[in-house]
């Protein structure tokens, strides 16, 4: 693929092998620079070394800061703060997934604004300005390399709350650091750029430069993310899924996202073990058999990729189901709800959740979301381990369904969701909205999942 800059508000973000190059005249601008990582991504895809090469030399102080896990949480963040007020920092790099770069352009705001991450989470309180964040992306997913949205768990309550923060300044796209994505964080991570696209063309608040690039982002996907699971090592499968995921992205900074990340928040928030982009796929087919009806011109549009024969028609919607069904499969995909604890059981207290999570939020979907539908997506999403249609099995994508002590752990943190959320709904709370979701307020209340770190 083709080295290029791609300029995005006050953002840019070098594309290509070698990216990190173009972070070099940024980061030269400083004395003094925070790393922060996670637990080994940096490491295993080499973008670490490659950043502390360039660190030494331009002769920049660097210091390292490693605390941070898949669904940071405030404390991690204040942790990134006080690690730059001790290191003297004049900026952070970030390189890692999203939730890498989510916590350092949240850390970059408090230590600029002051404060601490719940004044922000929980007290409303707004940035008044930043410091300097760049980020080495290292998943084709989030768009938070592009974006300006951050989200952090508050330790001990329950909640995962999604806010604007801030854009970085400059980002590196380099696929290089993405032949050592796992086979399932390639799957998750493309298909929540997939359904970034989806949602952002179908919402009520899409346009036409939205649908654009969402067209655009499904035909690579539809292409390129297949490639990247038969070889994690092609480079050009690799860079176009990037590229998707940073043109979805910008899709979703413009016209948002709806009903499936809606419905996934609200599973995610009950259990947090739930991926993000595992739980998008579960519930996204059915999903979008109603979005399609309701939108079938920008559906047909944005999904001809994956089903040529599509026409802009709501009688088309249970084929664009489909269409999106064999797609996920065709990759391996075959997880449901109840493989992370979940029972159908619980459908009604599911479907209740929902229903009381969802209220005053699905301005941005574009149909009437009923009790009924909330019931039939949930109900769908138990699909999976090779439950398909035609009753044959779809392929196993991994082993491990949450049964034995597993599970009894799932069942006891769904039901400690279930008590938390009771005591913690909350005006703001039910009346926000996680990322993507919201591009006004400041503060995002909800029950929302993170993004990836690995
Ligand atoms: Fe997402």
């Amino acid at each position: 693929m083709e080295r290029f800059a791609l300029r995005y508000g006050s953002t840019v973000v070098y594309m290509g092998e070698g990216a990190l190059s173009g972070l070099q005249r940024h980061l030269g601008a400083h004395r003094r620079i925070l790393i922060v990582k996670g637990r080994r991504s940096a490491e295993e895809s080499g973008a670490l070394n490659d950043a502390l090469e360039v660190v030494q030399r331009l002769g920049i102080s660097a210091e390292t800061y490693s605390g941070i896990s898949p669904n940071p949480t405030d404390s991690m963040v204040d942790g990134i703060v006080e690690a730059v007020r001790a290191h003297g920092a004049e900026a952070i790099l970030a390189i890692g997934g999203g939730s890498v770069i989510d916590s350092a352009k949240f850390a970059a705001v408090i230590a600029c604004s002051g404060g601490r991450a719940d004044d922000y989470l929980l007290g409303g309180r707004t940035p008044s300005c930043d410091m300097p964040v760049y980020a080495v992306n290292l998943t084709h997913g989030t768009g938070s390399e592009i974006d300006r949205y951050s989200v952090a768990n508050v330790e001990g309550k329950g909640l995962k709350i999604g806010l604007e923060t801030t854009y970085p300044r400059a980002s590196a796209d380099d696929p290089r650091y993405l032949r050592s994505l796992p086979a399932d964080q390639t799957i998750y991570t493309g298909l929540d750029a997939l359904y970034h696209a989806l949602e952002s063309s179908t919402s009520t608040e899409t346009n036409r430069m939205t649908q654009t690039l969402a067209r655009e982002a499904v035909e690579l996907i539809a292409r390129w993310l297949p490639a990247a699971l038969r070889s994690p090592g092609d480079l050009e499968a690799r860079g176009n899924l990037l590229y998707a995921a940073a043109v979805a992205g910008i899709a979703i900074d413009n016209s948002v996202t709806h009903i499936v990340h809606l419905l996934e928040h609200v599973l995610s928030g009950i259990n947090p073990r739930l991926p993000h982009g595992a739980g998008l796929a579960m519930l996204g087919p059915r999903c979008i058999r109603y979005t399609y009806a309701a939108r079938p011109i920008e559906g047909a549009l944005v999904m001809r990729a994956l089903d040529p024969g599509l026409e802009p028609i709501p009688e088309h919607a249970g084929r664009a189901e489909e269409a999106l069904r064999r797609f996920q499969e065709s990759l391996g995909f075959d997880e449901g709800l109840s493989d992370y604890g979940f029972s159908e059981g619980e459908l009604e207290g599911l479907r209740a959740r929902a229903m009381e999570i969802l209220r005053g939020e699905t301005g941005l979907v574009p149909f009437e979301v009923t009790e009924e539908i909330v019931g039939d997506i949930i109900s769908s999403a138990f699909r999976g381990r090779g439950d398909r249609a035609d009753g044959s099995r779809a392929i196993r994508m991994r082993a491990g369904p949450a049964t034995g002590r597993r599970g009894i752990i799932s069942i006891v943190l769904l039901n400690f969701g279930y008590i938390m959320s009771s005591h913690l709904t909350t005006p703001e709370a039910t009346a926000s909205s996680s990322l993507g979701m919201r591009r006004s307020t400041a503060l995002m209340v909800a029950f929302v999942t993170s993004h990836t770190d690995l």
